[in-house]
């Protein structure tokens, strides 16, 4: 028998990928770039067993059996298999759950395939890229499957051999910069990022424009700039990525739309603190979804908290409300309040933020105390 443990964070992309040229495979049609978010806060968990006695291969997440035959998770576990150093055709199980809500709309199937795909591949020994692998299971995941600044590129090959991810610099590069996810309270049952990409692909003419004449320029300037620690230019091109996203989107037909009231509540208020400081001191970035993710250097929490307080109070006590890193004191300035020029939200429009930072990938766990499966074959979970 043999168990391995990990943890894989969720990533969040300042060049979007949105549009695959092959269903199926998953190749996408521009090159995108993320953070690898810290594991303290966001993770999935897995823990992968084989045993000469399991009959058949099984997965539970966050508690419940699921379907194994899913055909992403197949693809993943066929190619993982064809990889193996070693000759173990034992079935497998796997056990995964999430330290986050499901529901919060946060990318947890990123997190969930790098992190499935990491521990398959210490299982079967597998030492060169598996980031094709986990791209195979979602898009996004090959982003998670390392730390700190990540690109995945394209590749054009139509096997997709080339459509690998690679770490632009590590987390220590750029040890100053923090990330602030703005959890919007929301009932609208959204379009999934799969869906919602097939359509815009399809059907927006603007997104040939995106393709073409916007991102391979986008991409070089925001690979400098993380290079450079060049924050303006980070965060005007991560701003306009996701506008630009969000654009294409709008542009299909029917239209896709992710962003709520709230979102666009904050779009304007990012705006209107930048513009009231005088510098491009916050970047907004939103997924398929109406959440906000912000980034922001570390030096500047202290003072937008102060004013996010403000403008968007809080519903519920700040023990629950605030999730993740401890804050510094928060800076409360009248002065800076009456500058920004936006108006005050009702409490309660955000249902909580989670303050994190820039992670080093995922993390194999040693201790036995740490696997979600027993060797009584059941998950412990
Ligand atoms: C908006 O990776 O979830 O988060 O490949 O179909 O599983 P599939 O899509 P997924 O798409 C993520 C889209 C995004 C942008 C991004 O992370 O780059």
């Amino acid at each position: 028998m043999c168990t391995v443990t990990c943890i894989a964070s969720i990533n969040i992309a300042v060049i979007k990928y949105w549009g695959k040229r092959d269903e199926v495979l998953i190749l996408p049609v521009n090159d995108s770039i993320s953070a690898t978010l810290d594991t303290d806060h966001l993770h999935a968990k897995t823990t992968v067993m084989t045993s000469s006695t399991f009959k058949e291969d099984r997965i539970w997440l966050n508690g419940k059996e699921e379907e194994i035959k899913n055909p992403r998770l197949q693809n993943c576990l066929t190619q993982i298999r064809k990889r193996a150093r070693n000759s173990n055709q034992w079935k497998v199980h796997i056990c995964s759950e999430n330290n986050f809500p499901t529901a919060a709309g946060l990318a947890s199937s990123a997190a969930g395939y790098a992190c499935l795909v990491v521990a398959l591949a210490k299982l079967y020994q597998i030492e060169d890229d598996i980031t094709s692998i986990a791209r195979s299971g979602s898009g996004s995941a090959c982003r998670s499957v390392m730390g700190g600044f990540v690109k995945w590129c394209m590749g054009s090959e139509s096997n997709g051999a080339d459509s690998i991810a690679k770490q632009i610099v590590p987390a220590s590069h750029w040890p100053e910069m923090r990330i602030l996810i703005l959890v919007v309270n929301d009932t609208k049952k959204k379009i999934s990022s799969s869906i919602g990409m097939k359509r815009t692909i399809e059907t927006s003419d603007l997104m040939q424009h995106r393709i073409k004449h916007v991102l391979p320029n986008r991409i070089k300037i925001i690979e400098q700039a993380i290079i450079e620690k060049d924050f303006k230019t980070f965060a005007e091109h991560t701003i306009k990525d996701s506008n630009q996203m969000h654009a294409v989107c709008l542009d299909a037909y029917p239209p896709v739309v992710y962003m709520n009231d709230v979102s666009h509540t904050i779009i304007n208020f990012v705006h209107a603190y930048n513009e009231a400081v005088n510098e491009v001191k916050v970047a907004y970035t939103f997924d398929a979804g109406p959440n906000a993710t912000l980034y922001l250097l570390e030096e500047s929490v202290p003072e937008f908290m102060g004013v996010l307080d403000h403008f968007f109070p809080p519903g519920i006590n700040l023990e629950q409300y605030r999730k993740g890193l401890t804050f510094k004191e928060v800076i409360n300035s009248q002065e800076l309040f009456n500058k920004i020029n936006t108006t005050r939200q009702a409490p309660g429009s955000l249902k909580y933020i989670i303050y994190t930072k820039v992670g080093n990938g995922p993390k194999y766990l040693e201790d036995p105390n740490d696997h979600l499966l027993n060797k009584e074959e059941n998950h412990i979970i």
